[in-house]
Parts: structure tokens; sequence; C-alpha cells
């Protein structure tokens, strides 16, 4: 095809994100009544009623474009962390972020660290920058090897990808381990430390664990550090696309600038405000994953199967002897989705995100039910 010709290269060879697919078409597919998601590490409490009032009420002003600068939703996060506006940045979930913070500063000639088994989003962006992804291992217990990424810095490396807790191994790396790693980062060619993007899209989870890092605190030492997070995991809005970060005023100006004008919709904007005033939601499904956690590590051990003890919203879990793709097909015969993990190299694993006390009794059931035929 002509097309062909003029299209980028990297977009020609470029591999698209496989996304879930969506519970009415896997129950056409499937010809199942009752399917079960527990895939993509949403809330399952979803959203209470104060964020749905502030839907139901904006609702009829859908006519007139959002706010650009979201300046309502970015004074409640001010209020909320004690930061300037100034160091806020929003856009159309993390996703959209990523790749703007990609659009900024990465070029052909960079290098960009990131770690196996991480989120795989990461490696997308480069990719589209055409920049070079440099991989480097985890440590035995799937946590980030921090030293290691440390020492492999050299003259090109422009940033450094960091989940915390990571996605899909619920893994977290503590205050003490950030802190010597940010003091240990050397300059690069431009004479400054490389960044260092830190995503923390399940931060409300893991900000229950005592050494886990108060991240907004390494700010204002480290002008390097862009801090992602998100509303679509504890705040229930994934369906809405919103997001939002800290930086410095520097790097939050650059993302400002080249993002698009309306990237986030004004309902997002609007649920997100609601959502972020309702401490009682949050409490309520931190609360909530605890329990079920425990009762999913318990249900876990008397089947045998080994399992990462995870401070997020999903456990990563074997799926030996059977393959992470084959457990995943069986279950989804019996209606449940989980998430198989070849994408992120981890071939005999699967991941399942926890979710209300029901959906977790029959996914177990029907787990049990694969594992006793096999
Ligand atoms: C670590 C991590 N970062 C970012 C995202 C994307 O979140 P958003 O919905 O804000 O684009 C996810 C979603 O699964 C994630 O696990």
């Amino acid at each position: 095809m002509e097309i062909e010709k003029i299209a980028r290269r990297v977009c020609q060879n470029f591999k698209p994100y496989i996304a879930g697919k969506s519970i009415e078409s896997l129950k056409k597919e499937l010809g199942l009544r009752l399917i079960i998601k527990l895939a993509s590490n949403e809330n399952p409490l979803g959203i209470s009623h104060k964020v749905i009032k502030a839907i139901r009420v904006n609702l009829p002003k859908v006519f007139f474009y959002p706010d650009s600068n979201a300046c309502e939703l970015k004074k409640n996060l001010s209020d909320k962390y004690v930061l300037p506006v100034d160091n806020i940045f929003l856009g159309a979930g993390s996703d959209e972020i990523i790749e703007l913070i990609a659009r900024v500063f990465f070029t052909h000639e960079d290098e960009i660290i990131i770690s196996k088994h991480s989120f795989t989003r990461y490696a997308m962006a480069i990719q589209l920058m055409e920049a070079k992804a440099v991989v480097i291992p985890m440590r035995n217990d799937l946590t980030y090897d921090l030293r290691a990424i440390a020492k492999t810095c050299n003259k090109h490396t422009k940033a450094i990808f960091i989940t915390n807790p990571n996605n899909p191994t619920g893994t977290y790396n503590t205050k003490h381990e950030f802190l010597e790693f940010l003091e240990n980062l050397t300059l690069n060619k431009f004479s400054v430390k490389p960044l260092v993007i830190l995503d923390e899209a399940y931060f409300e989870y893991a900000s229950l664990i005592k050494d886990y890092p108060n991240s907004i605190n390494f700010l204002e030492r480290n002008p390097n550090l862009i801090i992602l997070r998100t509303f679509s995991k504890i705040y229930g809005l994934a369906g809405l696309r919103v997001a939002y970060g800290f930086a410095s005023k520097i790097i939050t100006n650059y993302i400002e600038k080249i993002r698009p004008p309306f990237n986030v919709n004004s309902l997002a904007q609007v649920a997100a405000s609601a959502a972020i005033m309702d401490e009682m939601q949050i409490i309520k499904s931190q609360k909530y994953v605890e329990k079920e956690k425990k009762y999913l590590y318990e249900e876990f051990s008397k089947l045998k199967i080994k399992y990462v003890k995870s401070v997020a919203n999903f456990i990563l879990f074997s799926s030996l002897p059977l393959k992470g793709n084959e457990l995943f097909k069986k279950l989804l015969r019996e209606g449940v989705i989980i998430r198989a993990m070849d994408e992120y190299e981890l071939p005999f694993y699967v991941r399942v995100t926890i979710g209300l006390h029901k959906e977790n009794k029959l996914f177990i059931k029907k787990l049990r039910k694969i594992i006793c035929i096999k």
C-alpha cells in the first residue's frame, strides 16, 4: 500500500497494547450469562453516591468545552497534597501522561531505563520516540533493583521508569531504598540527573504500609522527579480517564505546553474533585481490599498455590503446572477473566484483581475446579 511509505517506520512496526475484551462482548463470544472481570485492577466498590451526584449535576453542561486548566480539580489536589498548583499536571489517564513526558523529553539519542516485569506502556512510549529502552532485571523477590539501576546509568541515560508498587508483581520498594537511590544517581551528558518517573497508580493501597515512601517529600531535593498518580484505581474512575502528577514547575510547564488543550473532560474533572474529597470511600476501599487479599491468600495456601504478597489491589500467582495463558483460557471458559502475564515475561504466572467477595469466592471455586480436574 502506498500509504505505508509515508507512515513513520516506528509506527509500521508498532505492537499495540492489547486491552482486555469487554464483559458484554465476551458474554456473546462464549455464550455465558455470568462473567466476572478481575483483570484490570479497577475498584469493585465503584464510585460513591457523592461522585455520582457530581456527574449527574454536571451532565447537562457537557455541550460546553471543559475548563482547559481544570482549575477546580488542580486546586483540590493542591489543598489535599499541600503543593502549589504550579507543581501539578493532569492527563487523560496516566497512559496519556506517560506519552506526554516521552514526547517532551525522549529522542532517538537517549537511553531510558525500565525494569523487567513492569508496566508495558513505558516501553511503548520509549519506542514511539525512537529512544532506546534499557531493561534491568528485578531482584529475586520481584522488587526493583534500584542499586543495579543507579549503577547502569551512563551519560546517555535520560530517564528511569519506576512503578511503586509495581504492576503486576504487587511488590514495593521502601522509603530508605528510594532515598539512597535518588542520592546515588549520577549526572548524564546534559549535566543533570536522569529523570525519575515514579508511577504510583496504586499509591492509596500501598500507603497503608509503614516503610512505603511518601514520595512528595522527595520533590524538593530532587527536581528530576516526576510522580504519577491516577483516578482509575482506588478512585474508581477508570472509564472517565483522568490522572495527575507532581513535578517541578519547569517540568510541569513543559507537559502543560504540549498537552491537548481539553485532555481532561468535564465530567472527569468534577468526578475526580468529588472523589478526592470523599475520604470515607477511600478508607472503605482500602479496608475491603485488605480483607479480601487475606481471604485469597488463605485460599491460595489451601490450594498450595504460590503467590506474591501484594501491597496493591491485585495478586500475582503461579499457574504451574499450567502455563499462565492456559489457566487464563480455562478460567475464561468458566466466566472468570483474569490476566495472563506473557507480555510481562512471566509465562507461568497470572494476575487477579481483588473483586467483590462473591466474585473472589466464585474465582476460587472455578480455580479449584480447574486444578482438581487437571
Ligand atoms: C502501573 C500503572 N500505571 C498506569 C496505569 C494506567 O492507568 P490510567 O488508567 O491512569 O491510564 C496502570 C493501569 O493499569 C498501571 O497499572
